[in-house]
């Protein structure tokens, strides 16, 4: 089925649309249409509130919700961070880095950190791991540079975030001094606990607040998301305006066959459940989108992947992956399906030129756009890996721009809502992620941890 989504703005400007017709090949007739009962159920529980994790469901209608008077104060403080910086250095990690990154690097510019353009600041990311080198090297980087932190934690006591945040509030205290340092840092974080709050009432940063019930992966279209993009020089009133339409598509009261969220939550795990494919690799054909697949990865393997069960996220870039990992999935194991995110028009033009000599033997593409050789790799990656029983999901994006890249998230996200609903798990917890931290804290001698100390320590003699 290929399914156009319906929305106010479709007289204006298409949507991104959905195709799982190469999909539902590989499932018994109407294998889909049978979900129709259980996904309406499982996105009623979501608007209800009778779904488990009912207390993170603020992100379900919060495109509906974002006021221009909310966006104005994020491009306020943005334009006084550009004005100031000439490098951001945006600290958090999974869903206090993912959206964010996801976003300013699929409509930023390929060469963004060697592009020389003194009206926009050039956006680093750290605090999402702990490597030595990267720290060292990134604090020799912002020697002598004019740079501004975005500390973004909502418990405000992750390690990673916090131990960068020390580095990069004291080398910026010592290099700009404690009161210019004071206007050029902003937390990002709850509005009364954790350390990241205590820290920035203290200092007198600048704060927003993430609200209580929205977690972290689904927290892109908070502060958390727009304020780095804002910083970037991207339109987070054109990103917020396209999640608002993608809220209508996807609304609980639009008919299941024309509900593009539902239809993606149903064919996956029909996928799942009927025909044992146990992984999805999301595709791209535009390096761009790498990140955005990588936001794609944490929203469904932490919503999903828990009590036995979940659909294991994978991502690759095309063509790229296809000279590494296309073989295993031409030929490897059958437990896999492929959804991708297709580009229709890129937002620039190169034509490829005629050679006279031709040694190259590639006169038969003079005069095409580089983009009309990507989209026949593309259509034909497709052919091949549906006949090699990969079932392809397709979803189709009119542009690269800040619009339909509001639409994706939204789709995404209600989807692996209403999906984590029908896997039966709750979508919005992640207890697995506090096993590593558990250890490393007993390893590292955390006050407090000192029972869990003890027994790793004889457990590691
Ligand atoms: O999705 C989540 O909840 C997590 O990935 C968190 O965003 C991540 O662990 C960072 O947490 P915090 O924002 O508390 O630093």
């Amino acid at each position: 089925m290929t399914l156009l989504l319906a929305s106010q703005s479709l007289k204006i400007m298409k949507n991104i649309s959905l195709d799982i017709t190469k999909a539902e090949q590989f499932l018994k007739t109407n294998a889909v249409a049978a979900y129709e009962s259980k996904v309406k159920a499982a996105q009623a529980s979501l608007e209800n509130g009778t779904c488990p994790g009912n207390d993170f469901l603020g992100w379900l209608h919060l495109p509906s919700s974002i006021t221009d008077a909310f966006l104005n104060d994020i491009q306020t403080v943005a334009n006084t961070l550009r004005s100031k910086c000439e490098v951001i250095v945006v600290a958090g990690i999974g869903g206090s880095y993912l959206g964010a990154r996801a976003v300013i690097e699929a409509l930023g510019n390929s060469f963004a950190w060697l592009v020389n353009d003194k009206r926009n600041p050039t956006i680093l990311f750290a605090g999402n791991n702990i490597g030595e080198d990267y720290l060292f090297e990134l604090t020799e980087y912002l020697k002598g540079k004019k740079f501004g932190v975005i500390n973004i934690s909502k418990s405000g006591t992750t390690t990673e975030t916090a131990l960068t945040f020390r580095l990069l509030k004291k080398q910026c205290e010592a290099q700009r001094g404690k009161a210019e340092a004071k206007d050029v840092i902003v937390a990002v974080t709850d509005a009364k606990k954790g350390a990241a709050r205590i820290c920035a009432d203290k200092e007198g940063y600048k704060s927003f607040v993430i609200p209580d019930n929205v977690g972290g992966r689904f927290s892109v279209l908070t502060p958390v998301g727009l304020l780095p993009i804002a910083c970037a020089g991207f339109d987070v009133k054109e990103l917020v305006k396209g999640a608002q339409t993608m809220e209508k598509a996807c609304a609980a009261d639009v008919p299941f066959a024309e509900n593009p969220a539902a239809q993606y939550a149903a064919v996956r795990n029909a996928l799942y459940e009927e025909a044992g494919k146990k992984i999805e690799i999301v595709v791209n054909f535009q390096p761009k989108l790498h990140f955005f697949a990588e936001w794609w990865k944490q929203l469904y393997g932490e919503s999903e992947g828990k009590e036995g069960k979940g659909i294991f996220p994978a991502a690759c870039d095309f063509t790229t992956d296809l000279h590494s990992m296309g073989q295993w999935i031409q030929e490897g194991e059958r437990s896999i399906f492929e959804t991708v995110i297709s580009i229709e028009r890129p937002e620039k033009t190169l034509l490829f030129p005629h050679d006279d000599e031709n040694l190259d033997g590639l006169n038969f593409l003079e005069g095409k756009r580089v983009n009309d050789v990507n989209k026949m790799a593309e259509l034909g990656t497709q052919l091949a890996h549906v006949d090699g029983g990969v079932p392809n999901i397709k979803v189709s994006v009119p542009q690269l721009n800040a619009f339909y890249i509001g639409q994706l998230i939204y789709f995404f996200e209600i989807a692996c809502g209403i999906s984590g609903n029908l896997l039966g798990v709750n979508p919005f917890n992640q207890p697995g992620v506090e096993a590593y931290k558990k250890n490393m804290f007993a390893l590292l001698n955390k006050p407090g941890y000192e029972a869990e100390s003890k027994a790793i320590r004889e457990r590691l003699a």
